[in-house]
């Protein structure tokens, strides 16, 4: 569906299918949340720095289905995305007399919407949510296909659930006060349609990143409509992740790795991601699957997008055992052997074990480029 200022993308999972809104002053609009459910109440849950851009905005759009609107704002950071912090937004529910038809609105990137999911999924059994997602990040890939959870110390989003939410509001007005490097880190999630299941759209990646960097609104609006349209494509034939929807893991297992070995929020999810998609592309080509040009010309797009493409050194002594340590944490590993996701050619991409030896070479030579 489209008009002048305004997308949809539908995501098809039976009874809990929904749709994708995209598109500008979606938030301020209570015509965007009208067909919801009717409830007494709702919790607005966002975050220390995107509630007071944005919260008051959605609360009075809000105000105008529900009797009563809660605003929750957590602390800021993926050092937050913890048991601790999830708490504080059972603690508001609970202490404000919420029930089982309460709406949760997650508004934020996807540390909130993550946290905010998996209240919903957890509270009472399970209560409505709806994503209202305001960095590119989100807007593209956290929001979409309903995988919610929490960070363990011991690894990334290992605690968590599949809980799909009843609707999705991209605002793409929230993208003018997103900081440089927060846009950049969505762009990596962007790069990874192209090259998993979309040769099309890698080009138009590479031919308009000067306007996505710009922030031209068309450009984001093609952006997150092909992207969200891929997701759902994925997240329809395979919404927990039996198999096809591990390509959109393509980059993860690196960059997950990158994440917790630097500590969480030292780089940003999506930084990591732009660098494990580096990575996960040299050993693609070790593994006989892509060729050089293909993993340059990934690599100059991701440099291009303003991340990093070298990895981090997360262990002076043995910076490859490190990263193996790490990724054999990963939630799809299977007893112990790491699975990645490499490229089968241009456009497709597939999960594969791969020989520790092969796996160090690739952490050296991308840790370490002059090696
Ligand atoms: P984030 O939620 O930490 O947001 C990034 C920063 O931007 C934060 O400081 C936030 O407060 C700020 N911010 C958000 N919107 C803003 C706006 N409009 N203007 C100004 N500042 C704004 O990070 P993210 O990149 O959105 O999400 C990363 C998280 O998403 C990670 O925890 C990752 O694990 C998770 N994730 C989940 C999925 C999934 O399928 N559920 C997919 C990808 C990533
Ligand atoms: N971001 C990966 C997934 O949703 O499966």
């Amino acid at each position: 569906m489209t008009s002048n200022n305004h997308t949809s993308v539908s995501i098809d999972l039976g009874d809990r299918s929904y749709s994708i809104q995209i598109g500008t002053q979606l938030l301020d609009d209570s015509q965007t949340f009208s067909q919801l459910p009717k409830a007494n109440s709702a919790y607005v849950v966002s975050n220390t720095t995107v509630a007071p851009l944005y919260a008051d905005r959605l609360v009075r759009a809000l105000a105008g289905v529900y009797k009563s609107v809660h605003l929750v704002a957590l602390p800021d950071g993926e050092e937050f995305k913890t048991w601790q912090v999830l708490n504080q937004i059972f603690d508001a529910l609970l202490s404000n007399g919420a029930d089982r038809k309460t709406v949760l609105f997650a508004l934020g990137g996807g540390v909130v919407g993550d946290m905010t999911g998996f209240a919903a999924a957890s509270f009472m059994r399970g209560i409505p949510f709806v994503q209202v997602p305001t960095t590119l990040l989100s807007q593209v890939d956290s929001s979409v296909g309903g995988k919610t959870g929490i960070n363990h110390p011991l690894g990334k989003n290992m605690v968590g659930a599949f809980y799909q939410p009843l609707l999705v509001v991209c605002d793409l007005d929230t993208l003018k006060t997103l900081p440089d490097r927060e846009l950049s880190a969505g762009l990596a999630e962007v790069i990874k349609y192209g090259p998993i299941a979309d040769g099309s759209f890698l080009d138009w990646i590479e031919q308009n990143l000067p306007l996505l960097l710009a922030r031209d609104g068309t450009a984001l609006a093609h952006a997150v409509k092909r992207s969200c349209e891929i997701k759902a494509w994925v997240v329809g034939q395979d919404e927990r992740e039996a198999g096809l929807r591990a390509i959109l893991n393509f980059g993860h297992t690196f960059g997950h790795a990158i994440e917790a070995g630097l500590g969480y929020g030292e780089w940003l999810h999506g930084e990591a991601v732009g660098c494990g998609m580096v990575m996960a592309a040299h050993l693609s080509q070790r593994l006989g699957l892509v060729d050089a040009a293909y993993v340059q010309r990934l690599t100059s797009l991701i440099h291009n997008a303003r991340l990093p493409v070298v990895g981090p050194i997360l262990d002076a002594n043995d910076n490859a055992g490190r990263y193996l340590e790490l990724m054999r944490m990963d939630k799809k590993s299977e007893a112990g052997e790491i699975r990645f996701v490499v490229l089968d050619g241009i456009a497709k991409a597939k999960m594969l074990g791969a020989p520790d030896s092969m796996v160090r070479e690739v952490v050296d030579s991308c840790c370490n480029p002059l090696l």
